[in-house]
């Protein structure tokens, strides 16, 4: 089936439906999304968005952009991130004024809370900079946002999956998708395309990733000529539920939370005697580990506790109603009289398609664009975050670079016309879907998967070696040979998981062996 718009946007988080906004409602755009919309990855982010708005205490964006250059570990393309920065509070008024719901202070102005590595007067102490809509922040502007696009008849294909780029003379023109609930391939065809398809944090075992994060928009943009960027930066939240990963927001020690370890000692006093349990989250998630490594991990495990006891009731199931919960069903711990058991969990990609400041994705290191080809969100890679992501930057940054993204798209389309769609669009992906369908390997998919999250798990985490990560490239390598062998179980074409599976699972495959 064929569709023809001026945009198709691969991805329906924040920074797909912030572009397709900004498209403005005279241009012909598409979202697509390989889930239902409003149950993309964004909507799990907890803690706030970052602003130096000041309604708690002074700040200023130099203050910000300062934080997120240091917390980068100065490998940040600090143009960026002066962009980020400032543009920072006329995003959050924007979002204000769209009916995102924030906590308020008592006098009535958007509610701001502390978070790991965000400090005043360039490091001095640290400063409540994130607005928040109690530990829902994703949730609600994820709603609102989407909310919005249908006000404004944006067509939003749901569950549909992305399985190729439409590129002819070194040019983007449409996508090839896979309607999960037909098994139907549709040819999409548009004057440019933005991928904004999230992150992969599901290659590790521990994961606070939602099963959709598999990189998909990446090993696609990879296999068409993008190049990736920073692909050794992988973030490590600090607190994810033990054994299971699910977040626990950094809110929980914005609002006063501590580390303890087995002694019961608030360990990140010896580490970062200043701003302690709110350093940047590398170096927390370096810290518990140190801990563990010398034997005080709690029962001798892998894990230490975080205390919220002390906060109180009210705070516990207001401001952080949401993790609170979680620490009831996933710990069986009641988190208002005793600690929950964390460890870090693989929680953000700073790497991704390389791309300017607008939202362009470029092929080498003078910015030479791929026309017609875009990329903003988790994976893209501007780069802001360098090294390490500092919490509560995540939704800033696919908000201000997805609008400038749509505004740059606006302004291109009226600059080229509709290139002619090749003879048989779909052929390339509808044979490779067949020979998937009719092989009779030996392997199947779940296996290759686990093998793959467990190595990188081990080999490819908080802590790297040279010879871990060599072990790893070649493990992943095997992998790749075994994946030529696998089988689908499922014949039918109704939402068939078994061979979508499959096709997520190459995409993982090839992100990861990339480097
Ligand atoms: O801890 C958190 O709420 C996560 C925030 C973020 O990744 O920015």
């Amino acid at each position: 089936m064929k569709h023809q718009f001026d945009v198709i946007i691969v991805g329906a988080g924040l920074a797909g439906l912030r572009a397709a906004i900004e498209l403005g409602e005279d241009t012909n755009v598409a979202v697509l999304s390989k889930v239902f919309a409003t149950r993309s990855h964004s909507g799990a982010a907890q803690g706030g968005i970052g602003a130096a708005l000041g309604n708690e205490e002074e700040d200023n964006w130099e203050w910000h952009m300062f934080d997120t250059v240091k917390g980068s570990d100065y490998l940040g393309d600090q143009d960026a991130i002066e962009i980020l920065a400032r543009d920072a509070p006329r995003t959050i008024y924007e979002l204000e004024h769209l009916g995102v719901p924030f906590n308020r202070t008592p006098e009535g102005k958007i509610a701001q809370r502390a978070f790991g590595g965000h400090t005043r007067n360039f490091g001095e102490a640290p400063v409540k900079r994130a607005c928040f809509a109690a530990d829902r922040t994703g949730r609600v502007i994820l709603d609102t946002l989407w909310e919005k696009c249908l006000q404004r008849g944006i067509r939003i294909f749901d569950e549909f999956q992305l399985m190729s780029l439409l590129v002819s003379e070194g040019q983007c023109h449409g996508v090839i998708a896979y309607e999960l609930a037909t098994g139907q391939l549709h040819t999409l065809h548009s004057k440019a395309v933005l991928l904004a398809t999230g992150g992969y944090g599901k290659v590790y075992k521990t994961t606070s990733n939602a099963f959709a994060s598999t990189g998909d928009g990446l090993a696609i943009a990879f296999r068409a000529g993008a190049p990736l960027e920073d692909m050794e930066f992988v973030q490590f939240h600090p607190t994810g539920i033990y054994k299971l990963g699910i977040l626990i927001s950094e809110a929980a020690r914005g609002e006063g939370g501590v580390l303890r370890n087995n002694e019961g000692k608030r360990f990140m006093e010896l580490y970062a005697p200043v701003i302690k349990d709110l350093a940047p989250r590398d170096m927390v998630s370096r810290c518990i580990l140190e801990e563990v490594r010398a034997g005080r991990g709690i029962d001798g495990k892998d894990y230490v506790h975080l205390d919220l006891t002390h906060l109180g009731e009210e705070v516990l199931n207001t401001k952080l109603a949401e993790i609170t919960g979680f620490a009831r069903t996933y710990s069986g711990v009641e988190p208002i009289k005793e600690p929950i058991p964390v460890q870090p969990t693989c929680h953000y990609m700073m790497g991704g398609i390389a791309t300017d400041a607008d939202g362009k994705v470029i092929t080498d290191s003078e910015g030479t664009p791929f026309p017609g080809l875009y990329a903003a969100g988790e994976c893209a890679c501007v780069s802001v975050h360098g090294a390490n992501r500092l919490g509560c930057n995540s939704l800033l940054d696919i908000l201000v670079f997805g609008r400038r993204a749509g505004k740059e798209m606006r302004r291109y389309i009226h600059t080229v016309g509709l290139s002619p769609l090749p003879a048989n669009p779909e052929k390339e992906v509808a044979d490779k879907i067949s020979a998937l369908m009719e092989s009779n390997g030996n392997e199947k998919g779940g296996p290759i998967r686990e093998e793959l999250q467990e190595v990188m798990m081990d080999k490819v985490s908080v802590f790297r070696q040279r010879s871990g990560l060599i072990e790893a490239l070649e493990k992943v390598r095997e992998l790749k040979g075994r994946y030529q062998k696998i089988a689908i179980q499922d014949m039918g074409s109704c939402f068939n998981r078994d061979l979508l599976d499959a096709i997520e699972l190459d995409y993982m495959l090839e992100h990861v062996g990339s480097g």
